[in-house]
């Protein structure tokens, strides 16, 4: 390493918490290259903030080989919560401070949704540790405050990486399903994750999902049963008998038997950031479709399908001008900073020009636009499909229009 680099003798570390994106690791390989190059040793802390606790679990990735385009995380992640908790009470603030003085770590670069930069924002606030958040969900529902325009209105959106790949990978999946739920004239319920928010429900419309159903938009008896007289007409009108309904894991869905209009839960047992996993109202709803419409109805649950496999094209080059603006916060030694995107771009606009950086203080949760779902009809709106196609592009999935003309047997 050259002797005259700037921040020579200094340490930055990164970790990554809460759920895997497939664009971690990207984002892992860009900020490493750049805090090299500026000349920090660069530590990786393992399992999130669980690798800052006790006698920590740190590795150097300073001139290691690295490979973004896995998806995952290499340093592995966790839900830990170093502030107290309801699951865990205790205070183990004090164990991350020691271990930032052991590991002689000068700056924290967080990868995370707003649990895990949430903590580094409090982490910053309060102690004064020099962090920058770096976003990371398939959920999108971190606030970037990444501004989308369309037609004449603008929409404060989202962008987090991880998104980009998660929702090909859900356009993809609907698309597929298609050919086996027409082959048997079915309705196919496919349940996407995203806890409280819809954006990654949406990308479900690229690859032929119709109506849809969003956390956003509470399913009540006569919503439910406005919907269920939609689906009907819409599968009626349908030529191949057939429909993909892309749903939330986190809708809240009317349940006859108790009264109750309440999200489904896989498991009631909560993390240490207070959430319960969600789980299996694709079910709930197919089984109604069966009963009450006398449509044959399947529940396809994606679960971790979005968030697995390679980085794509546009999260990896996302990833990397993201890392360039992280470059400009540790030059200007800017912490308490997250880099977000914006303005919606194409691939081709994904530039450090193009950058900001929020305040820490402003982060949170940033559920799916009103602009981007109609409620009355359980259509993404054209404003949502701009949005996408600006991600993922414009579909161009298969599509066989078989209309064979029936043959009626001659008389004799
Ligand atoms: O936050 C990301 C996410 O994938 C959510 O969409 C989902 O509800 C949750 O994580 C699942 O978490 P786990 O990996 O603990 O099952």
């Amino acid at each position: 390493m050259k002797e005259n680099k700037l921040f020579k003798g200094k340490t930055l570390a990164i970790l990554s918490g809460g759920g895997d994106t497939p664009a971690i690791n990207s984002s892992i390989e860009a900020v490493r290259n750049r805090a090299s190059m500026l000349g920090f040793k660069v530590y990786g802390i393992r399992k999130g903030w669980k690798g800052l606790l006790g006698d920590g679990d740190v590795v150097d990735l300073t001139c290691q080989p690295y490979s973004g385009l896995y998806g995952g995380t290499a340093l592995r992640s966790s839900r830990t919560n170093p502030f107290p908790s309801k699951k865990n009470p205790e205070d183990r603030v004090p164990q991350v401070l020691r271990n930032l003085k052991r590991y002689k770590i000068d700056v924290l670069v967080t990868i995370g949704g707003d649990d895990t930069n949430g903590a580094a924002k409090r982490l910053y606030e309060q102690e004064g540790i020099p962090v920058i958040g770096f976003p990371k969900t398939i959920d999108n529902d971190l606030r970037t405050k990444t501004w989308h325009t369309f037609e004449d209105k603008t929409v404060d959106a989202v962008i987090c990486p991880g998104f980009p790949t998660a929702a090909k990978s859900i356009a993809e999946f609907a698309s597929r399903i298609k050919t086996t739920a027409e082959s048997h004239s079915r309705i196919m319920v496919m349940e996407v994750m995203g806890r409280d928010a819809g954006w990654l429900t949406g990308a479900g419309t690229f690859g032929s999902g119709t109506l849809s159903l969003i956390p956003e938009v509470e399913m009540n008896k006569e919503r439910k049963d406005f919907f269920l007289e939609l689906v009907n007409e819409e599968y009626q009108r349908n030529p191949k008998k057939t429909l993909i309904i892309p749903v939330s894991e986190g809708v809240r869905w009317y349940d006859d038997a108790t009264g109750k209009t309440d999200v489904v839960y896989a498991s009631t047992e909560q993390d240490e950031y207070g959430h319960a996993r969600l789980g299996g109202v694709s079910g709930a709803i197919a089984s109604e479709i069966s009963n009450k419409l006398h449509i044959d109805a399947r529940a396809q649950v994606t679960g971790y399908y979005p968030r697995s496999g390679v980085c794509s094209e546009y999260d990896r080059r996302f990833t990397q001008t993201l890392a360039d603006k992280v470059v400009d916060l540790l030059l200007r030694e800017e912490y308490g900073k997250m880099p977000v995107l914006n303005k919606v771009c194409k691939y081709e606009e994904l530039e450090e020009f193009n950058c900001s950086s929020i305040d820490m203080g402003a982060i949170g949760n940033r559920p799916l636009p009103k602009e981007y779902f109609d409620e009355n009809t359980f259509k993404f709106t054209p404003m949502y499909l701009d949005f996408l196609s600006h991600i993922i592009g414009k579909p161009h999935y298969p599509e066989f229009l078989y209309d064979f003309p029936v043959v009626i047997p001659e008389e004799d």
